[in-house]
């Protein structure tokens, strides 16, 4: 008796199990939660969990409940390839977000498109990410796009003539940050005192910040991640160096007022989320974040909450069908004409090319705004 109970009930979980599964759309999240990149991780995390929780609420996308599969890829190369196999071939999700740098994304990605699974990177600003393929797609504001427009600011703004640079010379990110520095320097003809690098995981900026010190510049341009930009900032400040940073997206994070405190003042990035964006959209989500994480959102936030609703759009014109391999195509075909007004403002896709100019994945067409950091806050410069 006690067994043919047990088994009822089993049978009755079992049933329940399946016709759940049947209404849920798995998506996965390859975020660096662990590591030096996991000061980005926690903001991934929760704006992809809150964008979640409210299309769920609101009934899901036709009727069907999303559900996240969230793997920590710890911002290495080989663990996102680990995280991309489990996530392509056993969880066997339509889409992957991420990973959250572009070091990982360019190791890991072409194994998505060799699969067909489409990939949408919320965080990946260097250049090429989107290069290797049409499964690629991203909503990160290229530093391509942004960094010629924040760098124009300071130097109106500031009266810049000179600057030196700084930047990470072993990473995807930080380099690609690098060239695009250099390219905007030459285009608006200004000139560059010296420039200097770091590698990953360096503590003591000290010899390059006193040989930048002695070149006299006006701003210092970096490119680099929280883990180096943060104690670059803070020595700085401790050589007196006061001059204004001109940073790119590895910088654009509420961490750095964590990280370099005392010190994170007068550094300049572009983004098109900022905190101050006083529209509909933006004020409710950051109410609603604060609320649920007890602490203010970032642009990395802005951006998941955003890349959800826009993935969530698509998979509103996809019928689909329970073949893995369809659904994705599907769902790659219908993400191109998504248009969205999000917390980051209005959004649609641009078509990117590969090394040989031919049509490949997805860029976003954006505008950036740019900020400036005062008093441990990101200010709007106007
Ligand atoms: N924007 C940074 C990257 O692309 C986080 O790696």
């Amino acid at each position: 008796m006690q067994f043919m109970r047990s088994a009822i009930v089993a049978l009755a979980i079992g049933a329940s199990t399946v016709a759940s599964q049947a209404a849920e759309v798995k998506l996965g999240v390859a975020a660096a939660l662990s590591g030096l990149a996991a000061q980005y991780g926690a903001a991934i995390r929760n704006g992809f969990e809150l964008a979640a929780e409210e299309i769920n609420a609101a009934g899901g996308v036709n009727g069907n409940t999303i559900k996240l599969v969230v793997e920590d890829e710890q911002g290495k190369k080989e663990e996102a390839i680990n995280v991309y196999k489990k996530l392509i071939f056993q969880d066997k999700v339509l889409l992957i977000f991420g990973p959250t740098l572009s070091n990982s994304a360019s190791a890991a990605n072409p194994i998505a498109q060799a699969a067909k699974a489409p990939v949408f990177g919320t965080s990946n600003t260097a250049d090429g990410i989107t290069a290797v393929g049409n499964y690629i797609f991203r909503n990160s504001v290229t530093e391509a796009d942004v960094l010629p427009v924040t760098l124009k600011t300071v130097v109106e703004k500031e009266g810049v003539k000179k600057v030196a640079v700084l930047y990470g010379n072993d990473d995807v990110f930080t380099k690609s940050g690098y060239d695009n520095f250099a390219k905007a320097l030459k285009d608006q003809n200004i000139p560059v005192t010296t420039t200097e690098t770091f590698a990953k995981g360096d503590v003591d900026f000290k010899a390059q910040l006193t040989k930048i010190k002695a070149s006299g510049p006006d701003a210092i341009v970096l490119s680099a991640l929280l883990a180096e930009g943060a104690p670059i900032l803070v020595q700085a400040r401790q050589l007196g160096i006061d001059l204004p940073f001109v940073g790119g997206n590895g910088v654009n994070s509420v961490k750095i007022f964590e990280l370099a405190k005392g010190a994170s003042d007068n550094l300049w990035v572009g983004s098109p989320w900022s905190a101050s964006n006083d529209t509909p959209e933006n004020k409710k989500f950051i109410e609603a974040y604060t609320k649920k994480f007890g602490l203010a959102p970032d642009q990395f936030a802005a951006q998941t909450y955003d890349a959800l609703h826009i993935v969530a759009e698509a998979l509103k014109k996809v019928q689909l069908s329970g073949d893995i391999a369809k659904d994705r195509a599907a769902l790659r075909d219908a993400l191109p004409d998504v248009s969205w007004t999000g917390v980051t403002g209005p959004f649609k896709f641009r078509q990117a090319v590969d090394k040989s100019g031919k049509p490949a994945g997805y860029d976003a067409d954006q505008q950036p705004i740019v900020s400036v950091t005062k008093d441990g806050a990101y200010q709007i410069v106007k």
